[in-house]
């Protein structure tokens, strides 16, 4: 090994441990790792949170502790350290004197020992854990989750969508110039599109850093790109368009590029998210009117707009592979506290919409109770839109008991559950 690779390594250790303390304390590890480019610091960070049950299980049995009643440094070590060892294929005396030499660095010399007994002796319990555990231990998903999941759509759609979240996200774009994706194809950038999301690229050999910083390019999962394509594609007659929960505002942009609209607005309940949105807005050229609101009580005028879009606040189930601490901090009851939000968002938002007008509602949840049990009987006036001969051709979507369509977690995209209705009348 180089010695640029051994202080790097290093280094990348101290830096994960200590964002991973960072996430402990409630904060979100895709923000603290926004402006981390280190490989090394990512892996350990990311793949650390995706593997947590079986980690933690295996330092309970090795340190015969709870690893919550362990310092949240030594915790923090063990879990790097394991995880080189079992995620990252870094042999066991490698790591196992990593770790020792980090908690060191995190100023806990007087843990060293526990924390080299730990090591010499997790891997092992790792092994038994893991070959005795079941899928949701295995996957390192909560229980009750694992539970939801195998009731609402089978054991193997559910393991599937578990191990789809143990994978990093691949990073898709569109761009917000049409022309920019011919633009770096002829300066010698290959791009791929994806297998079924029109508009959505990937680059090979380069990571499109210049487009996503110059504005060229706005990185969105496949499955967020499919709401605002279908907008375009359902009302091509243009009119008005209001997403009531636009913020960060990537689905409004998306909706404004692809379809004729005579005006769009995006509204948030949060000032500080919307004025974030501004500089993909900007690329909107002007198109795109800002309102702070409450979409539960809109402010905006009634029965006039041609497609209300409610990407409506969730527990965000079908997003675990880009946010993997997200499974630990939810809880079974927030299921139904969303779905109780979503309900009065959905009153505001149903009378906002024209005769013959859309109402598109989405979630990046895949739970029942958020997304078709609002649908078991359309709302008076409403009829609800069949989205299967709209899908793109190859979309790996199925239909929900309400005539919506649901995305499962995979590796082409996160999950999401997609609704639309249409005011009856003209
Ligand atoms: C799932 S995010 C929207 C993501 C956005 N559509 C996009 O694609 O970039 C949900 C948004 O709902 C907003 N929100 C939460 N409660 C709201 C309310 N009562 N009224 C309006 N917006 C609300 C949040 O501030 C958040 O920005």
């Amino acid at each position: 090994m180089s010695e640029w690779v051994a202080v790097s390594t290093s280094a990348d250790r101290l830096r994960a441990a200590a964002l991973l303390v960072r996430v402990e304390d409630g904060a979100f590890a895709s923000r603290l790792l926004g402006d981390v480019s280190a490989p090394g610091v990512r892996a350990r960070v990311l793949g650390a949170l995706r593997l947590l049950r079986p980690l933690d299980g295996a330092i309970e049995a090795a340190s015969r502790r709870k690893p919550t009643s362990l310092d949240p440094e030594v915790r923090a070590a063990l879990r790097v350290g394991l995880y080189e060892i079992k995620g990252l294929g870094i042999p066991a005396a490698v790591a196992g004197d990593g770790a020792v030499r980090l908690i060191r660095r995190m100023g806990r010399p007087k843990a060293s020992g526990l924390v080299n007994a730990v090591m010499r002796r997790a891997p092992g319990h790792w092994d038994r854990l893991v070959r005795e555990g079941d899928d949701a231990f295995r996957n390192s998903h909560p229980d009750w989750l694992w539970r939801l999941w195998a009731r609402a759509f089978g054991q193997d759609a559910a393991e599937s969508a578990m191990s789809a979240a143990q994978h990093p996200a691949p990073l898709w774009v569109w761009f917000t110039d049409v022309d920019a994706a011919d633009r770096l194809t002829g300066e010698g950038i290959e791009l791929h599109q994806h297998p079924w999301m029109p508009g959505a690229w990937r680059a090979v050999g380069s990571d499109l850093v210049g487009s996503l910083r110059s504005g060229d390019a706005y990185a969105q999962d496949p499955a967020s790109q499919l709401v605002a394509w279908l907008t375009a594609a359902l009302n091509p007659g243009g009119g008005e368009v209001i997403d009531l929960c636009a913020a960060p505002g990537g689905k409004t942009a998306r909706i404004v590029r692809d379809g004729a609209w005579a005006a769009a607005v995006a509204a948030d309940l949060s000032l500080g998210r919307l004025h974030r949105a501004g500089r993909v807005f900007e690329t909107c050229r002007g198109r795109v009117f800002r309102v702070v609101q409450d979409a539960a009580r809109p402010a905006v005028v009634r029965a006039r707009w041609a497609a209300v879009v409610l990407d409506a606040p969730c527990t965000g189930t079908g997003t675990l592979r880009r946010h993997p601490e997200l499974r630990y901090r939810l809880r079974p009851e927030d299921v139904g506290d969303r779905a109780a939000l979503q309900a009065k968002l959905l009153g505001g938002a149903l009378d906002l919409v024209a005769p013959g007008g859309l109402l598109l509602y989405s979630t990046c949840s895949v739970e029942p109770e958020e997304n078709e049990d609002h649908f078991d009987r359309p709302p008076t006036g409403f009829e609800v839109v069949d989205l299967a001969p709209s899908l793109p051709e190859g979309t790996p979507a199925t239909g929900t008991s309400a005539g919506g369509i649901r995305l499962l977690p995979q590796e082409s995209c996160d999950g999401f559950t997609v609704h639309v209705l249409r005011r009856v009348g003209v």
